[in-house]
């Protein structure tokens, strides 16, 4: 089976890009949302990206001209009958996504393949909203889509191997490098990622320097991109905690567990630079200042 018409459902930040590398890799694209005025603002983030590209140099005019005629929204899910792949990206809400798909599973052609680009939710869960599990599997891109290299392609225990192939082939396609996990919390990347966060908060609470400080060790020291910190305020503090409680939840293990001051922040709602505040202070967001009123 070849893909050549991709359904992609949520034109948010995650689905917009998603659409948009579909459609760049010459495919014909339908992406719904549940209104209007969302739709437009996905597709207008489309635009602005595909321009960036051009001022780049990476796309002509034509090509991102041809890219987004490629791309056509809609609010009906039955638009999405004829399509080969479907990929979700609704909200991280498992209930909202095995309603989506069993009703996409009534709509979908048999042979259609359905995947969920949930970073934190089983898709195993998911896929038995439908009948279909044989066809059904993760495939985790990560923010922003058009620009990472990344993609996590997630198989279960039902899943046909020709259908794992035909995933890590569709992301190939898109120019992105899979790589291969099976359904487990966090997959790869996040079960890795996640615990080295927490364990910076954790250091943080014990003493072992300022949040710069533990920021610069990493990225001088490691020559990571960024510090912890800064990466915790970017992904959201919110966002993390909600992820390492999926994680303990799953494997019962104390490096999972997220500390007592990720939780005091949330409740006080410092997610982070959405928030203006998180290890960091936003006011002037340019010029980022340690928070010193976490500790002591
Ligand atoms: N934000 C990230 O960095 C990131 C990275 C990887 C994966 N993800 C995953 O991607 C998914 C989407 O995340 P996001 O950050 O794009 O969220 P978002 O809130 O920006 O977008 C979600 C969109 O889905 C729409 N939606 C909800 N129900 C719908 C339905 N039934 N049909 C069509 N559209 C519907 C919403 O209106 C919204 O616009 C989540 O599962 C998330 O875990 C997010």
């Amino acid at each position: 089976m070849q893909v050549r018409r991709v359904g992609v459902v949520g034109c948010g930040l995650m689905g917009s890009g998603i659409a948009q590398v579909a459609a760049m890799a010459g495919l014909q694209t339908i992406v719904r949302e549940v209104s209007e005025p969302l739709l437009d603002k996905g597709l207008a983030s489309v635009k602005t990206s595909l321009a960036k590209f051009v001022e780049k140099g990476t796309l002509t005019a034509d090509q991102a001209a041809q890219a987004h005629a490629r791309l056509r929204p809609t609010l009906k899910l039955a638009e999405l009958a004829d399509c080969d792949l479907v990929i979700e990206a609704i909200i991280e809400n498992l209930d909202r996504k095995r309603e989506l798909f069993a009703e996409l599973d009534r709509i979908a052609k048999p042979e259609a393949i359905f995947a969920s680009n949930t970073s934190s939710l089983s898709i195993t869960e998911m896929m038995t909203a439908t009948k279909r599990g044989p066809r059904f599997i993760g495939m985790h891109f990560f923010n922003p889509v058009p620009l990472m290299k990344l993609v996590e392609l997630v198989k279960t225990v039902v899943t046909e191997p020709a259908v794992v192939e035909l995933g890590l082939d569709y992301a190939r396609k898109l120019g992105k490098t899979p790589i291969l996990t099976s359904d487990r919390a966090g997959f790869i990347v996040n079960r890795l990622l996640v615990p080295y966060l927490l364990d910076a908060v954790r250091a943080l609470e014990e003493g072992f320097g300022t949040i710069e400080d533990i920021d610069h060790g990493m990225k001088l020291g490691c020559n990571h991109p960024m510090g912890p910190f800064t990466l915790l305020d970017y992904v959201g503090i919110d966002t993390t905690y909600y992820i390492a409680e999926i994680l303990f939840n799953e494997y019962r293990e104390k490096r999972f567990a997220p500390p007592p001051l990720m939780k005091r922040m949330v409740i006080a709602g410092m997610y982070g630079r959405k928030a203006g505040k998180g290890f960091y202070d936003y006011g002037d967001p340019k010029n980022p200042k340690m928070n010193r009123q976490l500790l002591g």
